[in-house]
């Protein structure tokens, strides 16, 4: 196996050369060091504190605690970067590629071999309300169902599409599938965090957040949880030792701003905070490292293009332990099917312990819509997203973003103006919020832009 500081070598290198970077060693192990975005720094910065075997060379995983005072387990993070990133190909659990665009045709073709899979007969920019299926998921789901109403189904058919979402998702977000949870909702997830919270606790999180991600930890006030509400662009400014916890989605739903996660890490890390990470708004555009964060959860039915019902966990493995399986049902056992009645209490050793039993049907669809995006490839995702986004935002005289969705304030009757002009879009928080996907073209961007114009203000 190639040694840790040839690999750091190349991390750096690809850095540099501000291009992915692939290493194949002799074991057959292939590692990828990527730096779209936020990546490059994790790829970076701990490649330049490292010392030797720094992650297991397979699953990347860092190892090491320090004790809180208040008892709370903090995982040593000095070095948790180098996993966050770097990932096998190969691995021995079957996990897909993480970057399989770099084998693929060019980015061009592949938006276009994937635009063909969608037939909306609008111009629809409402992916951030609800994502619209390739051809791919409709004709599982079709199959499936005609399986059901004739008598076919059987319950563990639906075990291999959940499965494999479950690997593809690990792939888009750069972890282990064994660090994946699949369940059907945000709240769910986040719920099962806040029951986790030593109280009393300091939450953190952001005025105008999803509901999701804020009731959770609000119906925990009884225990000594305390919620604060800061404006976005103050959030890393204000992690103090306090805060135990930093809830936020990484695109916010009301209009789209990021959250700045490099600044909000590295506050963070001095304070040893953890952070949850609601990706519903931001997997499937935004490139997402999901093992830079204690735990992260992002529902499919927007931009992952499924049905309502699916939705991801992930956490640090070094986490898995804390977390008690508070919804554990059957799925959650190591061999579900071996495990339907009765105890003792024998639960998957990995994240799976934490799935809840999967809405069947949708996961049949959101299998192909996975491997859609996963043939795509996330940088070319986020190029193509913001691209159009941009265009839009220069067609209306509006400065360049860094976001997908664009958020304006609306003139009087734009719900006119807009079913005019065959556009469906969305109205959060009394502004108008138009999402830009892998399924829309150029020719989206300019209609919206025309039929906008002069009707739409910053
Ligand atoms: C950021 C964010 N999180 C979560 C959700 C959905 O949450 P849940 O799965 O609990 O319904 C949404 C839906 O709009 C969202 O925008």
């Amino acid at each position: 196996m190639a040694n840790f500081a040839h690999l750091v070598s190349l991390a750096l290198e690809g850095s540099i050369r501000n291009r992915p970077t692939v290493a194949e060693t002799t074991g057959g192990f292939r590692f990828l060091f990527c730096n779209s975005m936020s990546c490059d720094r994790l790829a970076l910065e701990p490649a330049k504190r490292a010392n030797r075997d720094l992650a297991d060379p397979l699953t990347g995983i860092v190892r090491g605690h320090r004790r809180r005072a208040n008892g709370f387990v903090a995982p040593d993070r000095s070095n948790s970067a180098v996993y966050n990133c770097i990932r096998s190909s190969t691995s021995a659990t079957g996990g897909t590629t993480v970057r399989q665009e770099e084998r693929q045709s060019e980015p061009a073709l592949r938006v276009a071999a994937a635009q063909a899979e969608f037939d909306a007969g609008v111009t629809y920019l409402n992916t951030a309300s609800l994502g619209l299926p390739p051809r791919r998921s409709l004709v599982a789901l079709q199959q499936a169902l005609n399986d059901w109403r004739e008598g076919h189904a059987n319950p563990s058919d639906y075990d291999r599409p959940v499965a494999a979402a479950r690997t593809s998702y690990a792939g888009l977000v750069g972890v282990d599938p064994s660090a994946v949870a699949v369940g059907s909702q945000v709240s769910v997830f986040a719920g099962l965090v806040a029951a986790a919270l030593p109280d009393p606790s300091e939450v953190l999180t952001v005025q105008g957040e999803f509901t999701s991600l804020v009731f959770p930890f609000l119906a925990q006030v009884g225990r000594g949880v305390r919620v604060r509400e800061v404006p976005l662009e103050n959030l890393a400014d204000a992690v103090t030792a306090r805060t135990v916890l930093v809830a936020v989605s990484a695109v916010q739903s009301a209009d789209g701003r990021l959250v700045d996660l490099d600044a909000l890490v590295e506050a963070c890390a001095a304070t040893r905070t953890r952070i949850l990470l609601d990706t519903t708004q931001a997997v499937g555009w935004l490139p997402i490292c999901a093992g830079r964060f204690a735990y992260t959860t992002g529902g499919g039915y927007k931009w992952l293009l499924a049905p309502r019902g699916t939705c991801f966990f992930t956490v640090q493995p070094d986490l898995m332990d804390e977390l008690v399986p508070n919804n554990a049902g059957w799925y959650a056992g190591d061999k579900p099917w071996a495990s339907i009645y009765g105890g003792p209490l024998r639960l998957a050793r990995d994240a799976r312990r934490f799935d809840v039993s999967p809405a069947w049907q949708s996961w049949v669809a959101q299998d192909p819509a996975l491997s859609l995006l996963t043939e795509v490839g996330r940088d070319t995702l986020h190029a193509h997203a913001l691209g159009l986004a941009n265009r839009f935002r220069a067609a209306v005289d509006l400065p360049e973003g860094d976001s997908a969705i664009v958020s304006l304030d609306p003139g009087p009757d734009i719900d006119q103006w807009l079913d005019r002009a065959g556009i469906v879009a969305s109205v959060r928080a009394g502004r108008i919020r138009l999402a830009f996907h892998i399924n829309n073209t150029k020719d989206d961007a300019d209609r919206a832009a025309e039929a906008l114009a002069g009707q739409v203000r910053p």
